[in-house]
């Protein structure tokens, strides 16, 4: 038996830097290769936010489509949840810039930090404010500009990362299409493997911590992925049959969009054709909590995603965090 949805995806939006980096780019910046990162993660190109912009911006542009796509306006908005690890300031939210920006004046705003698992973090906890009834319209978003936190001077994760946002307005179902099941999970025994070690509690920002660039992310390459494929691959079985469904039931794959080698091995074990595999990470390169929304996005006005299909979201990222979601349009 499948459970009925509470909550339905009303609208989504996404927006990316027009500027525009390539692997060709990157082998002028530090020893790599074009074909190196393509066949090893599946990246081709990744949007940089240009100085003077910051997070709330791309958010808000993303949000605004989402708002336009929903045919509401911003003071229709009940709450607005962004998943992000790298937020304007590390206080105030980086919500309340965007509600600031939006008007959204009847708004609840703030953040959370699931690293990429953060989009999917905010539809469940959304799911569950609109379940309770003091909430109508929710706002999540899923931003990042990593171009700002990576060391441009390190190859292993220089190449990978990129800048975007991507939203989504939930509103209640209309019965038939909407959320049918939420999942979310951590380990933070994991937490070593990626994270950003200076510039809060543990090592606030000195000289010391500049001069050892500890402001910067770091991560485990091999041994996240490896978690990554086990633990996003789990998440989307429990995703499906928390639904009631089997994986013959999913119409498209939306997971996280870190390596196309981690994608395909998640469509793999749920034994979906390529087709059912949604796949731009050649565009944006890993964007952390905006790639699952961009991917919706992308795929809802592509055409990809229809109504009357279903589509299962799975993410995977630092903490370590994971989920899925399994969703009828
Ligand atoms: N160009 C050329 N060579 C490189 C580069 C580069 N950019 N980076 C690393 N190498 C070299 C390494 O030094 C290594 O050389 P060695 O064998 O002489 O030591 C070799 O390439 C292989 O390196 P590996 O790290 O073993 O390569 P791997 O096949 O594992 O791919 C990658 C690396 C792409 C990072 C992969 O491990 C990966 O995708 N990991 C998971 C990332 C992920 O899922 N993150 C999720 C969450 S992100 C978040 O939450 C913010």
């Amino acid at each position: 038996m499948s459970k009925q949805p509470v909550s339905m995806i009303l609208g989504t939006g996404s927006a990316a830097p027009k500027k525009v980096l390539t692997n060709f780019d990157l082998e002028k910046m530090v020893e790599t290769s074009d074909e190196w990162i393509r066949e090893r993660s599946g990246i081709e190109r990744r949007h940089i936010l240009e100085d003077g912009k910051t997070n709330s911006d791309l958010a808000t542009e993303a949000a605004k489509k989402a708002l336009e796509d929903a045919s509401l306006t911003a003071k229709d908005i009940d709450a607005i949840l962004i998943g992000t690890v790298t937020p304007d300031m590390l206080f105030p939210s980086t919500a309340c810039y965007v509600q600031a920006k939006l008007g959204a004046k009847n708004a609840a705003a703030f953040d959370l930090s699931a690293a990429c698992s953060g989009f999917l973090y905010a539809l469940t906890i959304a799911d569950s404010f609109i379940n309770q009834g003091d909430m109508k319209h929710i706002l999540i978003i899923g931003s990042e500009v990593l171009s700002r936190w990576v060391d441009w001077e390190d190859r292993a994760t220089c190449v990978l990362f990129g800048d975007g946002s991507g939203a989504a307005v939930l509103g209640p179902s209309d019965g038939k299409k909407g959320i049918l099941s939420t999942y979310i999970k951590r380990d933070g025994r994991l937490a070593h493997l990626l994270n950003t070690p200076g510039g809060g509690a543990s090592h606030p920002a000195s000289h010391e911590t500049v001069d050892q660039k500890m402001h910067y992310l770091k991560m485990a390459g091999r041994e996240v992925f490896k978690h990554a494929v086990r633990t996003m691959a789990d998440a989307a079985v429990h995703g499906i049959e928390k639904a009631g469904f089997t994986d013959h039931d999913i119409d498209l794959l939306i997971t996280h969009q870190a390596n196309v080698r981690i994608i395909n091995a998640i469509g793999k074990r749920l034994k979906l054709s390529k087709e059912k595999v949604f796949i731009n990470i050649q565009e944006y390169g890993n964007t952390s909590a905006a790639t699952i929304p961009i991917a919706l996005d992308e795929a809802r006005r592509g055409g990809r995603l229809k109504d009357g299909q279903k589509c299962l979201l799975a993410a995977f990222g630092g903490g370590f965090t994971w989920g899925a979601s399994m969703i009828q349009f």
